[in-house]
């Protein structure tokens, strides 16, 4: 990784998401990594990072349009490592919602640009607000077990963070190219 460190670029709607990107920003911190975490937006400059941790609200099984257009520019851009967090409404709990959860990342990424390499992508449940959801979508989300409030499952988006930092490290040691 050069001397500019990591990227965790964030997207969010309602403040969840950069609760998440904060959390994975200070795990890396504590595994020497340098680190920036920021808002993504068209003043964010893929090219000035040596590697991304990308993350956005889903709404709609798509990332938000200031996360979709980073990654666009950084499709453009000599590749980084990459890795992408997704952060939704359903935690991966039970084999029925683990399935309904690796399709949607399925989905979600399918949003991305095709030759853009993503080494992990991880969903992580964010703060619900059922509020704006119809009756009919409510009982529907919550008859597979959606629950409404902040269901941050902190100790898990810790674990990952430590696999990128120790992915991070790696490519540190061995140089571009290599890891
Ligand atoms: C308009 C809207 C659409 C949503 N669509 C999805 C979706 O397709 N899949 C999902 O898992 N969660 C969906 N959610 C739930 C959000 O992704 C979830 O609440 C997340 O924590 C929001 O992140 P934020 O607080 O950073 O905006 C949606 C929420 C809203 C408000």
């Amino acid at each position: 990784m050069d001397t500019t460190g990591a990227l965790v670029g964030y997207a969010t709607a309602a403040g969840s998401t950069r609760g998440v990107a904060e959390r994975i920003a200070a795990r890396l911190r504590r595994s020497a990594v340098p680190v920036t975490c920021l808002p993504l937006g068209p003043d964010v400059a893929p090219e000035d990072f040596g590697a991304w941790v990308l993350g956005s609200a889903v709404h709609g099984m798509a990332w938000l349009p200031s996360a979709l257009d980073f990654l666009q520019r950084a499709a453009e851009v000599p590749a980084r490592p990459c890795w992408a967090f997704s952060v939704g409404g359903m935690a991966p709990a039970g084999p029925l919602r683990r399935r309904m959860v690796a399709q949607e990342l399925r989905r979600v990424q399918r949003g991305f640009p095709p030759h853009l390499v993503v080494r992990d992508h991880q969903l992580f449940v964010g703060v619900v607000d059922t509020s704006q959801v119809n009756a009919a979508g409510r009982a529907c989300w919550r008859a597979v077990g959606g629950r409404p409030g902040d269901q941050r499952d902190w100790p898990a988006i810790d674990r990952w963070a430590a696999e990128v930092a120790a992915g991070l490290q790696a490519h540190q040691r061995t140089g571009p190219g290599t890891t």
